[in-house]
């Protein structure tokens, strides 16, 4: 399944240019096919002359080459491969990728190509956790593109964090799997079956212009829903706003508030699965003013009442109960204790509990690490994307609506 396949790997202008001459060699090894571009910045790392010899191909790197052009054209280029690589993935590169800039060969065959992208990021530290970069991956990622690390240690500028270009075996590796999984027949497990989620902060009015809220970016609950939709659930996510966009083949209500929420999600009912993934706030402001507060000297004094709580209403249905209600318990110490307790007080079936203290990054970043807690216990998963938490999140959903025993 796998030989015989053919990438188009992006050689971007980083030092970690070097390492792609090894996973050249290691795709050779299974039998990939690999046709290069070599960005302006890349030829600095390494030369077109050492590429050609090892793709035994011709080696691109001019977007207004006549010769290029009659051989293959650009946009042939970009869809002429099974697979398109970007390694090293420099900062610039994502960015433009994330913009839509077309500005060189390498980043018009990105913007033309219909095939999967797979990117290995390689970029000083400081460079990668910049919010910038944080967030052109986070798109990316949002967009389907597949992120190889980057891994942690010493770096060529004499640092040491996270930034490394993942090794080129990995690289392979990643590679060689998307190839098997991707010939592996379609068996969309949850066809039939319809789930809710929920997702994003909730706004809750304080007066027409003012809202109480949390720094919940729904990323998490929206890779959810994505996941369950790609098993073939129909979904319908309900979103409390956000900045993402609303996920292909997902229907999304979207809402304000905690009563607005619940209400969507109800009126989505029945459902098979549920899951509850909102930071939904906690409290409201009782009977907000219609009129904007005036600053007049004195300080308004805000009458705070408890919202609905959307999961445990979803848990404790008397007629046509959802079989798997799922909540998440959002915390910043005995981030499990306080979970297994969620999971009783609440009567849903699994909390997924994570750690969101402001030294994880959890909150709006991309990243992952769960606990997932059930009546058989407790499982920690390595920290994950927040999209490979939906997935996997997805897999032990469909498990246990064939077994559910388990
Ligand atoms: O009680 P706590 O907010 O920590 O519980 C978190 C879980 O409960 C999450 O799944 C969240 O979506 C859900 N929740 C809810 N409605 C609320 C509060 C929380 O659905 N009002």
């Amino acid at each position: 399944m796998v030989s015989g396949k053919r990438v188009l790997l992006i050689i971007a202008g980083g030092i970690a240019a070097f390492k792609s001459l090894e996973l050249i060699r290691n795709l050779r090894r299974r039998d990939i096919a690999v046709r290069c571009i070599l960005t302006q910045a890349g030829s600095q790392f390494v030369t077109p002359l050492s590429l050609a010899a090892l793709t035994e191909d011709k080696v691109y790197q001019d977007l207004f080459s006549l010769t290029d052009e009659s051989e293959m054209g650009h946009i042939e280029l970009s869809r002429d491969a099974d697979l398109v690589v970007v390694a090293p993935a420099t900062a610039n590169i994502l960015a433009k990728m994330r913009a839509g800039i077309a500005d060189d060969l390498a980043t018009t065959a990105l913007l033309a190509t219909d095939k999967p992208v797979y990117v290995a990021p390689a970029m000083n530290v400081r460079m990668w956790e910049h919010a910038a970069s944080q967030d052109n991956i986070a798109v990316l990622q949002e967009r389907g593109v597949k992120i190889i690390g980057p891994e942690e240690g010493d770096m060529a500028c004499g640092e040491y964090g996270l930034g490394r270009m993942s090794e080129p075996e990995t690289i392979a590796e990643a590679i060689e799997n998307f190839f098997l999984e991707a010939g592996q027949p379609n068996t969309k497990s949850l066809i039939g079956k319809k789930a809710i989620v929920t997702s994003g902060p909730t706004h809750e009015a304080i007066d027409p212009v003012r809202y109480l809220a949390n720094h919940s970016s729904g990323r998490q609950g929206h890779a959810i829903a994505k996941a369950l939709a790609a098993e073939g659930a129909e979904t319908v996510l309900v979103s409390g706003p956000t900045q993402l966009p609303d996920p292909g083949g997902v229907t999304v209500k979207h809402v304000q508030s905690a009563e607005d929420m619940l209400a969507a999600c109800q009126a989505a009912l029945p459902a098979d699965i549920v899951v509850c993934a909102a930071a939904v706030a906690d409290w409201r402001i009782d009977n907000p003013p219609l009129e904007k507060i005036k600053k007049n000297g004195s300080l308004p004094s805000l009458n705070l009442v408890e919202n609905p709580d959307i999961l445990a209403h979803l848990s404790q249905i008397d007629k046509n109960r959802p079989e798997l209600v799922i909540g998440f318990a959002a915390e910043t110490e005995d981030v499990v204790t306080y979970a297994q307790a969620k999971l009783a007080k609440k009567g849903c079936d699994w909390i997924v509990a994570n750690d969101v203290s402001p030294e994880t990054g959890t909150f709006g970043g991309t990243n992952n690490t769960v606990h997932v807690i059930s009546g058989d216990g407790v499982e920690d998963w390595p920290t994950l994307s927040k999209e490979d938490v939906g997935r996997k999140l997805t897999t032990r959903i469909v498990n246990f609506l064939e077994t559910p025993s388990k």
